[in-house]
């Protein structure tokens, strides 16, 4: 491992020529009998920053886990987390993912609900023993949480508790996974739960880029069509934002992405969701005090910031 900074372009250097390579070499040896099959392959090799195995990298080196494991574990968070995007992309109505077609624009919606089926089969078989159950387990809290995302959007007034509770699930339960599998299979406690702050802070910087275009995504505003409780409209609490987000998606125009953007402005939403982003990583890093100093205590760290900063 190249000796690390709290520097993102290291960490990004890092991401791009360390972990990617290694966890898709594995997942391409694991799945070879599986070459054939274009649409298996489509969302894998679309990009994707790979910051999951990365994570479970650094937490397996902390606990010392023996590299075949990792990996095994790496490769299959990143399937699992190939599949959750295949399926969100179609609930979402998401037409582009990674600058690329979303998966059911590209194959059909048949494919991806299958094609998500197999890529969250292949995933479950790629843990070693004393793993798979966690890893099910985290999906199953995932799509609890992709429940609670749904089912939000039919209603007003939603609290930042509830939001809370909905991103810890549909987008923490996965990071978790990465943060538990190297510790059970070491029978080693770092005690750093409290890290999983970052999680809910992960996904308000995600409610943020919705509005700067280029997360793959060329155009802005993909929440507000899909009528998301977002932080940021959670905090408007607003009745002509909820209007908005309430009319069909094929109804929401430009013009209505521009006013709750306005609306986001004026009523501090923006501001307020960076504060609470920044406190959540804050808090986060807190927590790695507890660890001695080394190169993936410092990575962590790192990890911790280029999730707030990121642009993609
Ligand atoms: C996107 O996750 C989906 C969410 C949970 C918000 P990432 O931002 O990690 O996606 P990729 O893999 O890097 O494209
Ligand atoms: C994704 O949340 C959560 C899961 C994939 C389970 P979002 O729906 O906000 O992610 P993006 O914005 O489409 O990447
Ligand atoms: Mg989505
Ligand atoms: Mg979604
Ligand atoms: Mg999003």
């Amino acid at each position: 491992m190249s000796t690390p900074s709290t520097d993102h372009s290291d960490f990004n250097t890092w991401l791009t020529q360390e972990v990617q390579p290694a966890v898709d070499d594995h997942i391409e040896r694991s799945l070879q009998s599986q070459r054939h099959y274009e649409q298996l392959w489509y969302q894998i090799q679309s990009g994707g920053k790979r910051l999951r195995p990365g994570l479970v990298m650094l937490v397996g080196k902390l606990c010392e886990c023996d590299d075949r494991r990792l990996l095994d574990c790496a490769a299959g968070v990143e399937l699992l987390h190939t599949f959750s995007l295949v399926h969100d992309d179609l609930v979402d109505g998401d037409q582009l993912r990674r600058n690329a077609p979303a998966f059911w624009v590209e194959y059909g919606t048949d494919a991806a609900v299958n094609i998500g089926d197999m890529l969250l089969s292949h995933a479950l078989t790629l843990f070693p023993d004393g793993a798979r159950s966690i890893a099910a387990e985290s999906v199953r809290t995932m799509t609890v949480g992709q429940q609670l995302d749904f089912a939000l959007t039919d209603r007003r007034g939603v609290s930042e508790s509830e939001y809370m509770e909905m991103v810890r699930k549909k987008t923490g339960a996965l990071f978790d996974c990465c943060l538990k599998l190297p510790q059970t299979l070491t029978a080693i406690d770092l005690s750093i739960d409290g890290y999983g702050a970052l999680w809910p802070a992960f996904q308000i910087r995600d409610d943020l880029l919705d509005f700067e275009a280029g997360k793959g995504r060329s155009a802005i505003g993909g929440d507000v069509r899909a009528g998301k409780r977002t932080l940021l409209a959670i905090h408007a609490d607003d009745a002509q934002v909820y209007d908005i987000l309430d009319k069909p998606a094929r109804d929401t125009t430009d013009e209505d992405v521009r006013t709750v953007q306005t609306i986001f402005e004026e009523s501090g939403s923006f501001t307020y969701a960076r504060q609470q982003m920044h406190s959540l990583a804050f808090e986060a890093i807190a927590v790695l005090s507890t660890l001695p100093d080394s190169p993936q205590r410092r990575r962590l760290t790192t990890l911790a910031r280029y999730c707030t900063d990121r642009d993609h």
